[in-house]
């Protein structure tokens, strides 16, 4: 039972593997407890009070620099026991990944997140999550943690599928949006309030030694 074990239902998780395989995108409005989504709602901000968060970079090791007028998010990284709330977030994230495996047989082995704030008027310019040097991310996965989001905010994701068109998705609190890393232009588009996300990445092992 949903909430019991803090995993989502079997069906819900089907639901976005099979969305993946078809489409290479899935939106599930109810993918956290409401009561999770609250909790990691305040702590996204208690760290933000606490000036945890920073400015996000763009790009990948050396070669990354924080650059506004690409991206204008505030991120902390998440680490395995740090709270009750982000350890559920990870357990949540973690059957998700196992569904992926069964059923698209993607070699998923690890995941990383990051908590993600957007000060009202912050974008993050259209961009595809895979880095040019380093292929292992493989899905992309935000939950999103804002209460009461109205579509005149602003705040869309904004994919831009494969076949044409946009795909628009407001960040609504509980909500999962998930996309294949490598082929799914997407961006940011400014809201008119502060947004709230976690941000995570489920990536295969890589080829190259480390
Ligand atoms: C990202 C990103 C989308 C969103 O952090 O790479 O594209 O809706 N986030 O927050
Ligand atoms: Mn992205």
């Amino acid at each position: 039972m949903r909430g019991m074990h803090l995993s989502p239902d079997d069906s819900l998780l089907t639901h976005i593997v099979d969305d993946l395989a078809e489409r290479g995108w899935s939106r599930q409005r109810l993918f956290l407890p409401e009561s999770l989504t609250g909790e990691l709602a305040r702590e996204c901000r208690k760290r933000a009070a606490e000036g945890e968060l920073a400015p996000a970079g763009v790009g990948r090791g050396a070669a990354q620099e924080v650059r506004e007028g690409i991206r204008g998010d505030h991120i902390q990284w998440l680490e395995p026991g740090q709270s009750a709330s982000c350890d559920q977030y990870l357990e949540l994230m973690d059957s998700l990944r196992q569904a992926l495996n069964r059923g698209l047989f993607l070699g998923l082995e690890d995941f990383e997140s990051h908590f993600a704030l957007y000060p009202p008027g912050a974008f993050y310019r259209r961009h595809v999550d895979r880095f040019q040097d380093d292929d292992k991310r493989m899905v992309s996965a935000v939950v999103y943690l804002n209460d009461h989001w109205l579509p005149e905010q602003g705040g869309q994701l904004r994919m831009f599928p494969e076949g044409g068109g946009v795909l628009d998705v407001l960040p609504v609190g509980g909500s999962l949006a998930v996309f294949l890393s490598g082929d799914m232009p997407h961006e940011v588009l400014p809201a008119s309030r502060e947004r709230l996300s976690l941000t995570g990445w489920f990536r295969r092992r890589g080829n190259e030694p480390f």
